[in-house]
C-alpha cells in the first residue's frame, strides 16, 4: 500500500515537471539570441547544438540563416539535413520552435542572409513589386510550415557589396509589404543592420525602416579587425577622436537622430573578439595605429583567421600555462590579451555591462548577441578573475547612496528597506527581485553562459540605477534644488537630459 502510495505520488511528481513551463528574463527589455547554427559542426567543446542552448536567457531566439533561392526569388533551407527532418536530417527548425512549449516567453524568428548570402540576390528580389510579392508569398508559406514567430532580415548589406544605390528604396518597400502582409497573422518583423556610418547612410532609410520593423537589431561589432591594417577594437564604446565614426555611441546616436524610436532599436554585441599580429615587437601598442600583419590567428573551435569566439578566449584565459598578459583600454571600454606579436582584443562581463548602461541611458529596446553559440556555454572558463565584473555598476551605486539627495529619493520610492540597499550596495549586491537588491553570489567558479548572465544583470541593475536616478531628479525639482552642475558631485552629468539632445546642436 505504501509503495503504491510512493509510486502514485512519484508518477504525480513526474507529470507536474513535465508540463512545468519556464520563464525568461524579468528585467522587461528584449535580449535577443542568434544562433550561428554550423555550430553544430564545431569540433570538440565548441560543437553548440539545441541541447545547450539555455532558453531562460533570451526572449527571442534567432534561427541563422535561411537562404534566397535564385531562380523562385523565396526563402530557402541552407543545410538541409540540419534544419529539416527530411533523410534523417536533425530537425532544427522544428527543435528550436518546439523550445516554446516549455519556454511559452520565447519568440522564435528566422534570419534570412548573413555575410555569405551576399548582396545581388536580394537587390533583384526587391527590385520590382512582382518580385517582393514572389518572396513575400515564400516566406509566409515558411513560416506557417515551420511555426516560426517571424522573420529577420540580414540583407548584407543593401546598395553594397554587388547591391546598387536604388537597393536603399526597395528596401523600405520590401520591409512595408512584409510588415503589411504579416500583420494579420501577428508574425514579428525585425532586421540586422550594419553599424558603420559609410554602410548606415547608403543602405538604410532609417526613419522608414523604423516604421515597418519591430525591432532594429544593430550590428554594433566588427567596427575593427586585420582589415585595417592596425590594431583595434572589435566593438569599441567610444572612437579614438572626436570625428570617429566608428563606435557604437556613435552609432546609437545616429539611429536616434534619424528618427528610430529609441525602444525598436536592440544594441547588438559580440560574444566575440578579434586577433591581431603586430608586425613588429612595439612595446605599447596603440589601438588605430599600431600596425598588424594582414591576417591574425585562428580559434581551435571556429578557425577563422582574425575571429576569435569568447569560449576559446577565456579557454587561453583560464589555461595556466598561457602567457596572456592582461590589458584594458580605457576610451574604447575594451579588454585586450597580449602575448608578444598576439593581440586579442574582445568583449568580457565588464565591458558589456558597460554597453548595457549606455543602452538602457538612451531607453533602447534590449540588447541583441551574435551568438549565443560562442558564450561559454558548456562552463569550462574560470570566472573573470582579472576584471571585476559590474565594476562600474557598483561604484556608481555606492555614490548614489552616499549622496543626501539619493538618500531623500530613496526613502520617498517608499522602499521599506532603503537602508538594506545601502548595505547590500557595498557588499556588491545587485540583482533585483520582488523589489529588493538582492546579493546574487556566483555558485560557481566556471560559471556557464558567463556574458549572457552579465546581460541579464546589468540590465536589471542598470533600469534600477536609471529608476533611484529619475525618482531623484523628481525629488530635486520638487525642493526646488538650484539645477545647476556641480562638480562635487559625480551624479549631475548624468542627470542631464540625454546626450542625444547636444548632438541636435551640432
Ligand atoms: C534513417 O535511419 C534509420 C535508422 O537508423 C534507417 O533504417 C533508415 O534507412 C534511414 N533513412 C534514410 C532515408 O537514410
Ligand atoms: C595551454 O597553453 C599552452 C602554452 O601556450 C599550450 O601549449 C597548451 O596546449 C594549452 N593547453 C590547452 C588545454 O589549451
Ligand atoms: C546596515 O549595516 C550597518 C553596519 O553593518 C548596520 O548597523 C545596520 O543596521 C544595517 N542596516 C540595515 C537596514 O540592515
Amino acid at each position: 500500500m505504501v509503495k503504491l502510495l510512493w509510486i502514485a505520488f512519484l508518477i504525480g511528481m513526474v507529470s507536474v515537471l513535465d508540463g512545468q513551463t519556464l520563464g525568461g528574463p524579468m528585467h522587461g527589455k528584449v535580449v535577443v539570441c542568434y544562433i550561428g547554427t554550423w555550430a553544430t559542426y564545431r569540433p570538440g567543446d565548441g560543437q553548440f547544438d539545441l541541447e545547450h542552448l539555455e532558453p531562460s536567457l533570451c526572449t527571442h531566439i534567432v534561427y541563422s540563416f535561411a537562404g534566397l533561392d535564385e531562380t523562385t526569388l523565396g526563402i530557402k533551407s541552407l543545410d538541409t539535413w540540419h534544419d529539416l527532418e527530411k533523410n534523417n536530417g536533425s530537425s532544427g527548425y522544428r527543435g528550436l520552435v518546439a523550445l516554446k512549449r516549455r519556454y511559452p516567453h520565447l519568440k522564435v524568428t528566422i534570419a534570412i542572409g548573413g555575410w555569405n548570402e551576399g548582396s545581388r540576390k536580394f537587390s533583384t528580389m526587391a527590385e520590382t513589386a512582382e518580385n517582393r510579392a514572389k518572396f513575400i508569398k515564400s516566406v509566409l508559406v515558411f513560416l506557417d510550415v515551420y511555426k516560426f514567430d517571424g522573420l529577420d532580415l540580414d540583407w548584407e548589406y543593401p546598395a553594397k557589396r554587388d547591391g546598387r544605390p536604388i537597393d536603399r528604396a526597395n528596401f523600405v518597400l520590401l520591409v512595408k509589404e512584409l510588415k503589411e502582409a504579416f500583420e494579420p497573422k501577428g508574425y514579428l518583423l525585425t532586421a540586422a543592420l550594419g553599424a558603420g556610418k559609410e554602410t548606415m547612410d547608403a543602405a538604410y532609410d532609417m526613419h522608414k525602416l523604423s516604421r515597418y520593423l519591430d525591432f532594429i537589431h544593430m550590428m554594433c561589432y566588427d567596427y575593427h579587425g586585420t582589415w585595417d591594417g592596425v590594431v583595434g577594437a572589435n566593438a569599441p564604446l567610444r572612437g579614438t577622436s572626436d570625428d570617429d565614426v566608428l563606435s557604437v555611441e556613435y552609432t546609437i546616436k545616429y539611429l536616434l537622430e534619424n528618427g528610430v524610436s529609441p525602444y525598436k532599436m536592440v544594441l547588438g554585441v559580440p560574444l566575440y573578439g578579434r586577433t591581431f599580429i603586430l608586425n613588429n615587437d612595439a612595446q605599447d601598442i596603440e589601438f588605430g595605429r599600431t600596425p598588424v600583419q594582414q591576417t591574425g590567428f585562428k580559434g581551435p573551435y571556429t578557425r577563422e583567421a582574425g575571429f576569435m569566439g569568447y569560449n576559446e578566449i577565456c579557454m587561453e584565459i583560464t589555461n595556466k600555462s598561457s602567457k596572456w598578459t592582461h590589458h584594458w583600454h580605457d576610451q574604447s571600454a575594451t579588454p585586450y590579451l597580449r602575448d608578444g606579436k598576439r593581440i586579442i582584443t574582445y568583449d568580457n562581463t565588464r565591458s558589456i555591462a558597460i554597453k548595457v548602461k549606455t543602452a538602457m541611458e538612451y531607453n533602447l529596446g534590449g540588447i541583441m548577441v551574435w551568438s549565443i553559440d560562442t558564450d561559454d556555454f558548456r562552463g569550462l572558463c574560470e570566472k573573470d578573475r582579472e576584471t571585476e565584473t559590474y565594476h562600474e555598476f557598483v561604484q556608481s551605486y555606492n555614490r548614489i547612496v552616499d549622496d543626501p539627495i539619493m538618500k531623500k529619493a530613496l526613502k520617498s520610492l517608499n522602499l521599506p528597506d532603503a537602508g538594506r540597499i545601502e548595505n547590500l550596495s557595498r557588499q556588491r549586491a545587485y540583482v533585483l527581485s520582488n523589489n529588493k537588491l538582492q546579493l546574487r553570489l556566483p555558485t560557481s567558479q566556471y560559471p556557464n553562459y558567463a556574458l549572457m548572465h552579465a546581460i541579464n544583470d546589468a540590465t536589471t541593475l542598470a533600469l534600477e540605477e536609471k529608476r533611484i536616478l529619475d525618482e531623484m531628479n523628481r525629488v530635486m525639482k520638487q525642493n526646488e534644488i538650484p539645477d545647476e552642475p556641480d562638480s562635487a558631485n559625480p551624479f549631475y552629468p548624468r542627470l542631464s537630459p540625454p546626450r542625444i539632445k547636444q548632438m541636435h546642436t551640432k
